[in-house]
């Protein structure tokens, strides 16, 4: 009999790390994952299955479907909103045609399966933009349908396989002779900016965050690319992998809509700051505004309503932004830069 396993592609990304960590420890889960990029060595014991591979390559995975019963998809890998600026139509390629790539492949194995595979897909606060900081300020909290223009190609791709999940779940081939019954059961997470302490992100617009305190950790001065006052919302990589799990275990029934908001906390770049220098007195932080990369989290909410995500699934974070930096972010970043490890 084949066994069953859980895919993961941008398996060597920042949610792939705490995800496969979580998902092996603690579930047991068997993981067959995949790449563009080599595995970190330390995720390695954690996988039945790595494959270095493209997720563009539809004959990649068409022989996943051979070889295993795949019961949940967890696809991560995407091109975040700095990288994808400078390449959108790259960008393009890899966030919505290896989207594409990967629904069918639910597609095909939720009808050898007889059942929906469950399609976890995160997308982000960049589906959101705000055309001014007035309105910005003046709105606050945003619901999912609110203000659904993102000015960035990552947005733009994010909002986009939003609406592709929901065809492939709901919609797909609906007018053809025999038309499809069992296709994915697609579930969507938008993520704020992640902070992590094992990794640091690349190429994204909310990298200031993170790139604050792994920089103070390592006594290396640190130039913010946006105003003081920019605030968005943000959540520790904990609670990202707890949203993706709960999510995922959730009832369907229970689930009123598609894609999710999930919130934490929402601090000033000036917070982040405080708090780094908290733990880092040492550190050496300055301001040099990049204008573009201004404006993109400039069209970012300062805030988002979560409460579907808390009535349907019952979502609550863990971590606070105290909790977030004193239990667990400044703790882990110092063991890292201390031992160095992967
Ligand atoms: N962290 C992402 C980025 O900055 C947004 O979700 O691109």
């Amino acid at each position: 009999m084949r066994r069953e396993v859980i895919l993961i592609t941008g398996a060597n990304g920042e949610i792939g790390h705490g995800l496969i960590t979580k998902l092996s420890t603690e579930n047991h889960a068997r993981i067959v994952a995949i790449d563009v990029k080599p595995l970190d060595e330390c995720l390695m014991q954690h996988c039945e299955k790595f494959i270095q591979g493209d997720i563009l390559d539809n004959m990649l995975l068409g022989r996943l479907i051979a070889e295993y019963d795949i019961c949940s998809i967890f696809h991560l890998a995407s091109i975040l909103s700095t990288k994808a600026e400078y390449q959108p139509e790259t960008a393009h390629k890899i966030n919505v045609e290896g989207t594409i790539n990967l629904l069918r492949l639910g597609v095909e194995i939720s009808q050898l399966q007889g059942k929906p595979v469950k399609f976890i897909y995160p997308s982000s606060i960049a589906v959101y933009g705000l055309p001014d900081i007035q309105t910005k300020h003046k709105e606050g909290k945003l619901k999912e349908y609110q203000w659904c223009e993102p000015i960035t190609m990552y947005g733009c791709n994010k909002i986009y396989c939003e609406h592709l999940g929901r065809y492939y779940a709901r919609h797909y081939r609906q007018i053809s002779k025999d038309p499809i019954r069992n296709t994915i059961d697609f579930r969507c997470l938008r993520f704020p900016g992640l902070i992590s302490a094992d990794t640091v992100p690349t190429g994204g617009t909310s990298d200031y965050g993170p790139e604050m305190l792994h920089y103070a950790a390592q006594g290396l001065a640190y130039d913010c690319f946006v105003r003081e006052d920019t605030r968005i919302p943000f959540m520790a990589m904990p609670d990202a992998i707890k949203a993706l799990l709960m999510l995922e275990a959730a009832p369907n029934a229970n689930l009123s809509q598609l894609s999710y908001n999930v919130g934490s906390f929402s601090p000033s770049a000036a917070e982040i700051h405080r708090c780094v220098m908290e733990a880092f007195p040492q550190a050496q932080i300055s301001y040099a505004v990049h204008p573009q990369r201004q404006t993109i989290v400039d069209s970012w909410p300062e805030d988002v309503d979560d409460s579907p995500a808390r009535e349907d699934w019952g979502w609550q974070p863990d971590y606070d932004m105290d909790r977030s930096f004193k239990e667990y972010l400044i703790p882990a970043i110092r063991t890292r830069y201390a031992s160095n490890p992967c």
